[in-house]
């Protein structure tokens, strides 16, 4: 890459550009907003459909749209069995690496081999197509089988992120009515061992609808097993009905293939709605163009399976796309903090694709831990999950990818499936900003008269138009999909994603946030409405506010404002106690780091908490316009 230090830019150099799969943005981005539905349908032609859809797509129950409507096509038919009939059948599609240092690799011939004796399991115990089962995991490569065999029987799966507490896994096994949960004895994590048995255990407790429980061995650690309900998959495994041959359920293209349950600005997590069609053909393109992906490239995507980057980008886009994933069970800094830099230089990795925030906390032990080790294999850089800060871009840019890889900050969210702004290995960068709309995508950034704001003022980000990846709707919750997306600018049609955005003279887009009740910590997404409800399930408090203030690693640290109950007085036990009670309510990734204690919240004459009053007033702000503040 070379520096332009006038216009602040990075621009790439002729082997990026020589190599790059896509060498023209402007023209190729013009063809594909004037005609998105040719765009995509000749996206589609990649993959293979048992039979061609009817329509590309078809609008008649707006915002449900419907893409590739009558085709048939499993996502698995592509990700893993139209590679056995080429030399990709003895390729690795997964290197793994347990923190303990446990090393397996997989071919696609055994990936299949594994994800069909996974599928026979779920089949024997009674899944059939459109049942949804639950899967709590570790990072370890079953969890990616138990994907991939739900999605092959054409059941839905439901993944839960492994740092979720009990009550919250609870929630969304009762939402999704799941009668088969999937989970495993343990997973390590920092030297420890993850109790996620125990958790499974204590959930199920209240989810009338699970009958069954299955349990990889992971730790080999003393877990509790209920008799007609708990199995061992190593047990189910060795039974003949577990063979290794299994047919892929023709789904149809608009069949649910998951549902990943998301955090909003009110009310319980959302159970998104992403199917077999349009979500293959959007994900697909978007990693194929966007990381320029080579048949011989080791791609990892460093995020957990539980979040829909992990979804789309580590497990089924590569595999779909032939690419060797690599996959990471534990911490980056254990044992040391040179345990990423290690493992690719082991490996060999060509793109790396991570958060922001990761990335702050491993520059904070300072470069030396990267330098020691050869990175030269990378090629691309990937972030992703909140605006990156300038300066952990440029830390990134030089000191991980040596000014040579450019770097892919990419905008998206769980609603759009796949990537939305972002750049092309092709483009010139600026550090900080997500760059331009992606192929087919019309985004604008707009005022409250819903008019386009001047370039960098701020305003709110919108979607004008519709592309495969965006989810099909909320599970069971038809108004509130549109109530949460559509129904602000609903003369226009446009999609409301939640962030705010400036744009600047170039075209260039600078995404600052979320606009809503939505937080993002570390780069994972908690509703406010959550962080309080949780808060005041404890006995000691009446009221509850959270905000999110800035914070120099997790990008923002959640501050709780409380008024307690007569008879009740603040102290740093019940500080501490309220800390503990929200980790466990929610998990450790909810925990406030700090506690206020306080007479009375901020509130509008209607009851409703001000909490940007809150907010300015922490950060020493102007408080704004406080007409409607009640006395
Ligand atoms: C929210 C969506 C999409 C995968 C991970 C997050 C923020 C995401 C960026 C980026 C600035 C970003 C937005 C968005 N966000 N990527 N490159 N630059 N902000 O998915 O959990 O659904 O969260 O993450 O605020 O709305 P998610």
């Amino acid at each position: 890459m070379t520096f332009d230090e006038r216009k602040g830019m990075y621009y790439p150099t002729d082997d990026i550009i020589d190599q790059a799969n896509v060498k023209e943005y402007e023209k190729r981005y013009q063809s594909s907003i004037e005609n998105p539905e040719s765009f995509w349908a000749e996206q589609a032609e990649n993959l293979v459909w048992y039979k061609k859809w009817d329509k590309v797509l078809d609008d008649s129950d707006k915002p449900f749209y419907k893409w590739f409507q009558g085709g048939k096509i499993n996502i698995v038919h592509n990700a893993i069995d139209r590679h056995l009939k080429t030399a990709n059948r003895n390729k690795l599609a997964i290197i793994w690496e347990g923190e303990n240092g446990d090393v397996t690799t997989f071919s696609y011939h055994a990936l299949n081999r594994e994800v069909s004796k996974f599928a026979n399991v779920l089949k024997s115990m009674g899944v059939k197509k459109g049942d949804i089962v639950t899967i709590y995991m570790p990072q370890i490569p079953e969890q990616v089988f138990a994907m991939l065999a739900c999605a092959k029987i054409g059941a839905v799966h439901s993944v839960v992120y492994g740092g979720f507490s009990h009550e919250a896994l609870s929630e969304r096994i009762r939402d999704a009515e799941s009668r088969v949960v999937v989970t495993a004895d343990g997973g390590y994590r920092r030297g420890k061992i993850n109790d996620l048995k125990s958790i499974v255990n204590e959930a199920v407790v209240r989810c009338p609808t699970v009958e069954v429980v299955i349990t990889v061995r992971r730790t080999r650690q003393e877990v509790y097993m209920e008799s007609d309900r708990d199995y061992w998959y190593h047990d189910l495994e060795s039974l003949p009905i577990a063979s290794i041959k299994c047919e892929t359920e023709e789904t149809d293209a608009n069949d649910m293939l998951f549902l990943l349950y998301t955090s909003g600005s009110t009310g319980k997590p959302k159970g998104m709605i992403h199917t077999h069609g349009g979500y293959s053909v959007y994900i697909s393109t978007t990693h194929r163009l966007v990381f320029d992906i080579k048949p011989e490239d080791r791609f990892w995507c460093a995020a957990d399976p539980g979040w829909i980057t992990g979804h789309s980008y580590m497990v089924y886009a590569p595999l779909i796309n032939g690419a060797t994933i690599f996959m990471y069970e534990g911490a980056p800094n254990h044992p040391y903090p040179n345990r990423w830099w290690r493992m690719i230089e082991k490996y060999g990795i060509n793109i790396l694709y991570t958060s922001p925030t990761a990335i702050r906390g491993l520059m904070r032990y300072g470069s030396s831990w990267v330098t020691r080790h050869d990175l030269s294999s990378l090629r691309l850089l990937g972030s992703v999950g909140e605006p990156i800060n300038p300066e952990a871009w440029r830390w990134y840019y030089s000191v991980v990818g040596n000014e040579k890889c450019p770097i892919m900050d990419t905008w998206w969210q769980t609603e759009t499936g796949g990537f939305m702004i972002t750049p092309l290995p092709i483009m010139p960068l600026k550090p900080g900003s997500a760059s331009k709309p992606f192929f087919g995508i019309e985004a604008g950034v707009v005022d409250e008269n819903h008019q386009p704001v001047k370039p960098g003022e701020e305003g709110a980000l919108v979607i004008k138009n519709i592309w495969p990846g965006l989810a099909a709707g909320i599970y069971k919750d038809r108004d509130k999909f549109i109530e949460t997306y559509w129904k602000k600018y609903e003369k226009e049609g446009w999609y409301l994603p939640g962030d705010s955005a400036r744009i600047d003279e170039d075209g260039y887009i600078w995404v600052l946030g979320r606009s809503d009740d939505v937080i993002k910590v570390s780069g994972y997404r908690l509703g406010t409405s959550e962080i309080e409800s949780a808060l005041i399930t404890h006995p000691s408090v009446v009221e509850a506010a959270v905000i999110p203030l800035p914070h120099n690693i997790k990008g923002n640290a959640i501050h709780a404002f409380v008024v307690l109950k007569d008879g009740y007085s603040a102290s740093r036990e019940l500080e501490t106690e309220l800390k503990n009670h929200v980790s466990s309510e929610m998990g450790p990734i909810a925990k406030p780091d700090e506690i206020l204690f306080t007479v009375a919240l901020p509130k509008t004459r209607s009851g409703k908490i001000m909490r940007r009053v809150l907010k300015a007033r922490a950060l020493g702000q102007d408080e704004g316009d406080l007409s409607t503040l009640e006395e």
